[in-house]
């Protein structure tokens, strides 16, 4: 099972745009047999999107605040999008993260979407790749912090984004390339079956996310052996989401 998600970020401009979007993403998951899709669209939107979830086809949001209900200007609560109907949230972003997010506050929220039974899609990822090799220590850090207090029972409700910051968004530095990838993959699933064992530490899917598009997406599964991607800016764009979400279902 391969599992494609749209991280929408702060776009498109307008509700009825980001309709057309989510129809269009939902359209793409018609008769497919491996592949599910999660679009996460800003907050405002999701209502409306929500309603349009269905098989293979999942909403969810792009962060969430650990209390259930307070004195908490601007934030959204795990339970309120959970009483609304989303099933999924990522958590972590390196975006959220550069805007003073730290491993303590992925955890209290990673803890309030768990108890919500929501799939909480955790993103860890270098900000630089040093010769030393110290951001594997650093990408280890956050997938422990993350996860410490989590009941092995819950990590079927938990997905790892592996993104490295140097590889996302206009400013990238280049894409990672599957070999990259896939020694991360290692390191991640080593942390992960220390935390949960081993059985449920193989289960969690890991996806890769970083300036994905329609011609390096097969590489990071068939390759780089991610069970999915997390795409930010080509999840917007109807023709190239489509293309990669009907090959990651051709792919064997
Ligand atoms: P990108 O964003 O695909 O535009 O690089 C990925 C992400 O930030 O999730």
């Amino acid at each position: 099972m391969k599992i494609i998600v749209g991280n929408w970020k702060m776009y498109p401009a307008t509700l009825p745009e980001a309709s057309l979007i989510a129809q269009s993403s939902r359209r793409a998951v018609r008769g497919l047999k491996r592949t599910r899709v999660v679009v996460c669209p800003p907050f405002l939107y999701s209502e409306r999107i929500g309603k349009l979830a269905g098989e293979r086809f999942a909403v969810g949001a792009q962060d969430c605040f650990w209390e259930d209900v307070g004195a908490r200007t601007g934030e959204v609560s795990a339970q309120m999008l959970a009483k609304l109907g989303l099933t999924h949230v990522i958590i972590g972003h390196s975006e959220r993260r550069a805007l003073g997010e730290k491993d303590d506050d992925v955890a209290k929220k990673v803890a309030a979407a768990i108890r919500e039974k929501l799939t909480t899609i955790v993103c860890v990822g270098e900000r630089v790749r040093d010769d030393g090799g110290a951001y594997f220590g650093l990408v280890g850090e956050q997938i422990d912090a993350a996860f410490s207090g989590i009941p092995t029972g819950a990590s079927k409700r938990i997905i790892v984004a592996y993104e490295p910051i140097w590889a996302i968004g206009s400013q990238a530095v280049r894409a990672a390339t599957p070999e990259d990838l896939h020694e991360m993959i290692v390191l991640i699933r080593k942390h992960l079956t220390r935390i949960f064992g081993k059985a449920a530490g193989f289960r969690i899917p890991i996806l890769y996310g970083g300036s994905v598009d329609e011609k390096n997406a097969m590489g990071y599964l068939a390759r780089g052996l991610a069970d999915g991607l997390l795409i930010g800016r080509i999840s917007l764009d109807k023709e190239k989401f489509t293309a990669i979400v009907r090959n990651a279902e051709a792919l064997r």
